[in-house]
This record gives structure tokens, sequence and C-alpha cells, in this order.
């Protein structure tokens, strides 16, 4: 598919719970039509072309809003009219197939329960709306690979739901809010890939999470980096000899500059200063080149 998500998709499927449309070619930016849909679940467009920004009507998706859902399954039930007495018992259940925590699997049983946002692999730019907070039900977002900036929104802990966070590779800066270690159930988080600075939140599950979840982002510091991370390499920056090698400006090149300099200064100008000899003989040997320069 290519071309633009429709606007009509929100105007006139009210009873809409899914909208899988991963890997196609759609590009333009997502209508804001789409919040209008109060029963959507899955919000899946990963993998397009998708271009603008993250419409800030989010809070409008109701069923997303409200956390878990008192039906398992999605269940749709239909007549044949034909029938006589026309039965209204028939019914089939929705199933899907998706990406959960990096691993394909397909939900039935329980796709009701499920309630995720996959927007990953386009080319969003712009903030996250800090309107995705309102979304208490939600138990996967997955905003990774577009080109977002701005900073993680500070309320981020109100998805107390979460069990799947990916916002890697986008350019987010700002620190990591604290709120984000009120998570409990976050099982599976990935920031790296993106600007973010200062200090992860200490004493808290999110230094359980491996250095991969971290890495690639310049000015992050404390555990499980260690140590700030200047180079983005999530390598900690422990000296093992070579690593220095190739880094010029450090603390001992300061030194040594100091150094070299009280050492080079005071070996010359102090011993003019305190030997009368040699300072003669600096002095004539100045004015000896001075009047050789003049003569020729
Ligand atoms: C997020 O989506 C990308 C593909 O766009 C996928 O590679 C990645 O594994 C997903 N993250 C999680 C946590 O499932």
């Amino acid at each position: 598919l290519s071309s633009s998500v429709p606007d009509w998709i929100g105007a006139s499927l009210p009873d809409l719970v899914i909208l899988m449309l991963q890997f196609n070619q759609l590009s333009g930016s997502l209508p804001s039509q789409l919040c209008h849909l109060p029963h959507l679940q899955i919000l899946d467009v990963s993998v397009n072309e998708i271009s603008g920004t993250i419409p800030k009507c989010l809070n409008n998706l109701t069923s997303l809003a409200q956390e878990g859902n008192s039906n398992l399954t999605i269940r749709h039930s239909f007549n044949i009219s034909q029938a006589e007495p026309p039965m209204t018992s028939l019914y089939y259940d929705d199933d899907a197939t998706f990406m959960w925590k990096g691993t394909l699997a397909s939900y039935k049983s329980i796709l009701g329960l499920v309630k995720r946002i996959d927007l990953s692999s386009n080319r969003l730019t712009g903030e996250i709306p800090s309107e995705i907070t309102y979304l208490v039900g939600l138990l996967s977002l997955n905003l990774s690979r577009n080109n977002l900036s701005g900073q993680i929104p500070l309320d981020i802990g109100k998805l107390k739901l979460l069990d799947s966070l990916d916002l890697s590779r986008n350019k987010i800066g700002g620190g990591i809010p604290t709120s984000l270690t009120h998570i409990d159930r976050l099982g599976a988080m990935d920031l790296s890939y993106n600007n973010l600075s200062g200090e992860i939140p200490t004493g808290t599950q999110l230094q359980s999470f491996n250095a991969s979840s971290y890495i690639g982002n310049p000015w992050l510091c404390g555990l499980p980096l260690h140590v700030c991370d200047p180079e983005g390499t999530g390598r900690p920056n422990v000296s093992s000899g070579e690593d220095d090698a190739d880094e010029l400006i450090t603390q001992g090149f300061y030194i040594s500059l100091g150094l070299g300099f009280a050492v080079g200064f005071w070996g010359i100008c102090g011993s003019l200063i305190f030997k009368k000899s040699w300072r003669y003989a600096y002095y004539n040997f100045l004015n000896a080149s001075n009047d050789w320069l003049y003569v020729k």
C-alpha cells in the first residue's frame, strides 16, 4: 500500500478495534481522525514511510486510555438475516500476529487484553506528545527508528501497565524521567541511540536492564553504563591502554602541558636569571646576531 493513511478510517469505522498497516509504503502524516476511534486497542503502522508528527489527540483513544478490558477475546457476532427465526448467536474471534518483545507471536484467546501502539521504523519527527501518558491501558509502546526529538514525557510513569517500551534510534534528548521507575512491570526497555543525558535514576529496576538498553547516548551516566559514555559506544570508560591512545585531550594532556611549560620556561629563563656568565654569553650572542644581520 502506498499513499497516506486515509482519514476516512477514523471518520467512518467508529467500531474499529485493530488497525494494522505495518510493512507497507505508506507516507504522509498520521491523520488526526485516527483519534476518533474509541475502541482502538492496537495501532500498528510500523515499517512505513510516514512522516510528520505524532497526533496530540491520542488521549481521545478511550479504550487505550482505560486499564484492562472485560473481554479476553475480540468477538464479533453476526446475524444470518435469511434464517427464521434470525440467529444472533453466531460469532467469531479475531486473531492477530505481531511483534511482541522482539518475537513474532499470534494472539487470539487473549487478544482482547492486548493494547499496543507501534509507530516504529517510520520518519516521524517532533516531540513525543505528552498526551500519550493518558493512554494508561498501553502494554507496549514502540516508537523506535524515527526522527523524534524533544524529551521523554515527564509523566511517562503514568503508563503503569507498560511491559515493553522501545524509544531507541531517535534523537530524543534530556534526562530519563524518574517517573519511569514507577512502572513495576516494565520487562523490556530500549532507549539506545538517542541524545539522552544525565544520570540513570539510581536504586531502581532501570539499572537492572543491561547496558544495551542505554548505549549510543553520548552523555548518559550511571549504572549499568558505569560512567559517562562520551563516545556513545556503551563501552565503560575504564582505561585499558590502547583505548586511551586515540584520545589526545585528557587530564594527563593538561598535566603534561603544564609541566612542559614550567620546565621549558624556567629551564631557560631560570638559568639566565641565576647564572651570570650564561646570561652574558646569551645576550652577547643576541647582539652579535643582530649586528651580523644589520651588516648583511
Ligand atoms: C520495535 O519495532 C522494531 C521494528 O520497527 C523492532 O525491530 C523492535 O524489536 C520492536 N521493539 C520491541 C521491543 O518489540
